[in-house]
């Protein structure tokens, strides 16, 4: 998480609202925000760091990096390659995957089925947001649930049942329009030419329909724990823990009534984080797992809903007991990322001599300013 803290009465002095009406309709009173050197991608690395120190993983013992994120600094290179450019993950495939709020089940599904196939072993699962910088700051509807940060877990191939137990994946995109985040911008113009300025990164920020979310996520919540603990063959009272997706209070106070389970089995952290999309079920997940409050062999459900519409939940096996890594290891290990941007502006260097003496012409200023700024 960004060390930066943006509470309720901050917001209070930027748009009508108060920090009692933002806690007592959604159950958040602060969230972090990025700094002006803080990215979606050097926070997924950040997070994809700690992951494969906990996990003890070489990163050139990875075959993937996937990115849960809706906020990715470029549509390509994706937030992926440059992780793993990042984290030195020399025989990693990467990409990023988009389904909103609901990226990060989606994205361990996929990693899970990958393994299970055979055609992978070690994958890293990120989920990463900038929410801060896609939110229109003088929209009191939806400036007031946003925060930034990222969240990972390593996913290893193994021969012990337990791990992912099951998962679902639904969308029903006819509800789009609720809640929406422009990329690409389609604006037909009937010829092409150098006066064409039809496609652009328009209106760049969200817009939502709060309370046709809010009906449409207490329903999916319910319905998609119910399912996928069935289809893993566990009874509600199984559950040990649900780590749902950080929108609203509410919602998960809605579900937990609905399905007769007590609030308690539904983590929240929301209070302290907001709502940061993709990245909310691995940043609840790892303080979680950190506070104790997830033992090994316990059943946890995670829960996803949001843009597209999408909706998603897994049911796992929590069979993971991380080794102790010193700090000393740790900060150890940590040089590794050095050699890594080492290694990385080598090959970047290696290919523009290579460029010049092929007579290739330079760089346009555009991609020069990009790169100047992603060094930085
Ligand atoms: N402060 C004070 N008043 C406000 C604020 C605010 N920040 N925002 C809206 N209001 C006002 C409205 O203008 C409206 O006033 P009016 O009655 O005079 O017109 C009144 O409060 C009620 O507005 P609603 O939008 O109907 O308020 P609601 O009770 O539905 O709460 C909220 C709004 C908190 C956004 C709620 O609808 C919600 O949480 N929805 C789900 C949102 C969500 O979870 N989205 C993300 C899911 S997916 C993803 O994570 C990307």
């Amino acid at each position: 998480m960004p060390d930066r803290v943006l509470t309720n009465h901050d917001i209070a002095q930027m748009v009508d609202t108060s920090d009692e009406w933002i806690y007592s309709r959604t159950g958040i009173h602060q969230r972090r925000i990025a700094g002006e050197r803080e990215t979606t991608a050097t926070m997924a690395f950040e997070a994809a760091a700690r992951a494969l120190a906990v996990a003890d993983l070489h990163p050139s013992q990875l075959d993937l990096v996937i990115v849960a994120t809706s906020t990715p600094e470029y549509i390509f290179p994706s937030t992926a390659s440059r992780v793993q450019d990042y984290l030195g993950a020399k025989k990693a495939g990467a990409f990023d995957l988009s389904a909103a709020c609901s990226g990060f089940v989606y994205a361990l599904n996929m990693a899970s089925q990958a393994i299970q196939s055979g055609s992978v072993r070690n994958v890293v699962v990120i989920g990463s947001e900038t929410m801060s910088r896609v939110v229109d700051w003088t929209d009191r509807a939806t400036c007031i649930l946003f925060g930034d940060g990222a969240g990972a877990v390593v996913l290893k191939g193994s021969e012990v049942p337990g791990g992912l137990l099951a998962t679902i994946m639904r969308s029903d995109g006819s509800g789009g329009d609720l809640l929406r985040l422009p990329a690409v911008y389609h604006n037909p113009v009937p010829t092409l030419g150098p006066e064409y300025l039809g496609n652009g990164h328009k209106d760049n920020t969200i817009a939502m329909h709060g309370r046709q979310i809010f009906r449409f996520a207490s329903e999916v919540v319910q319905s998609s724990i119910v399912e996928v603990a069935k289809q893993a063959n566990l009874g509600l009272d199984d559950i040990d823990l649900i780590v749902p997706h950080q929108a609203n209070s509410r919602i998960l106070e809605h579900a937990a009534k609905k399905l007769k389970m007590p609030l308690e089995k539904f983590y929240s952290n929301l209070e302290w984080t907001g709502n940061t999309s993709a990245a909310s079920i691995p940043i609840a997940l790892s303080e979680a797992a950190d506070s104790g409050r997830l033992q090994p062999d316990n059943n946890v459900i995670f829960v996803g809903f949001g843009g597209g519409l999408t909706w998603a939940s897994a049911a796992v096996k929590w069979d993971v007991t991380p080794p102790e890594v010193s700090t000393l290891d740790r900060e150890w290990k940590r040089t590794r990322y050095m050699v890594a941007r080492g290694r990385s502006r080598w090959r970047k260097w290696r290919r523009r001599v290579g460029a010049r003496i092929a007579g290739s012409p330079t760089p346009d200023a555009r991609l020069k300013d990009a790169d100047r700024r992603d060094e930085e």
